[in-house]
């Protein structure tokens, strides 16, 4: 059981268009008054272009849910067709924003240097990032997932202050769970959480290790949330599909009863 606040972030990947996403927020306002939201912070990413409608939705409804962008441009402004600002984002009330989701590095080639630039923009538009590591199939058969997971949390907040760190969240997804049915269990996921942490400590001291959140991701659903977050170190959940309905997410964030 964490000892930190904990987070559920629902990555709604590249599905609802606005007037979806409009409804889906304003069911999980109305989902979520069951819950007793001063015990988690609730997050929703939604595509950039349902951004401001969820922005007049929050607001309305003064609903107790925080929301972001699934990626960022690692530049300030300028010539960079298609991409958005981390400036672009605050000025929408964002305050999260998810970086480096292994669809970003697989589909879209994102590197370890990319991934750090992007914190980087995150941390000076004054949003908090949601940096996403994991291991492929393949590393994880070959017993390698703390080390290939780590190598990434390393690339990724390279040059970051500790008090930076500690505001930072980190979410462990295996891809191979991502989308897959196929969760982690509890014991897989608390390994990576926990060396996470012990990386921060040993690399930030114990103030930025207490203090920084990591979630677990990959195929989280209300039915198999309250076991991962009995680990220690699994301070939340980065959820794609399930958080695409509202009952079920109001679910996941109220895990607690
Ligand atoms: P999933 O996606 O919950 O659909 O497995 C998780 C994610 O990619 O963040």
């Amino acid at each position: 059981m964490t000892t930190r606040t904990p987070l559920m972030a629902g990555n709604w990947k590249m599905n609802l268009d606005w007037k979806q996403g409009l409804a889906l927020v304003e069911e999980l306002g109305e989902q979520l008054k069951d819950v007793d939201t001063s015990k988690v912070d609730t997050v929703v990413l939604p595509p950039f272009v349902d951004l401001r409608t969820v922005q007049t939705a929050v607001d309305a409804g003064k609903l107790p849910i925080a929301y972001g962008g699934q990626d960022l441009s690692a530049h300030e402004s300028g010539a960079y067709t298609g991409e958005i600002s981390g400036q672009m984002l605050t000025a929408l009330g964002c305050t999260f924003v998810a970086i480096g989701h292994s669809e970003r590095r697989q589909y879209h080639g994102e590197t370890e240097e990319l991934t750090n630039a992007k914190v980087k923009a995150a941390f000076a538009a004054g949003l908090t990032p949601i940096l996403c590591v994991g291991e492929p199939l393949e590393e994880r058969q070959a017993g390698k997932q703390v080390e290939y997971s780590l190598a990434q949390v390393e690339g990724g907040l390279e040059g970051l202050t500790a008090e930076h760190v500690a505001v930072s969240v980190i979410a462990y997804e295996p891809v191979w769970a991502i989308g897959t049915g196929e969760v982690a269990t509890p014991d897989d996921a608390q390994e990576v959480c926990a060396a996470i942490r012990e990386w921060v400590r040993a690399k930030h001291g114990d103030t930025a290790a207490d203090a920084v959140r990591v979630l677990y991701g990959g195929s989280v659903k209300s039915s198999n949330v309250a076991e991962l977050m009995e680990k220690p170190d699994v301070d939340g959940a980065l959820v794609g599909g399930a958080s695409l309905k509202a009952e079920e997410f109001a679910k996941i964030a109220g895990y607690q009863g």
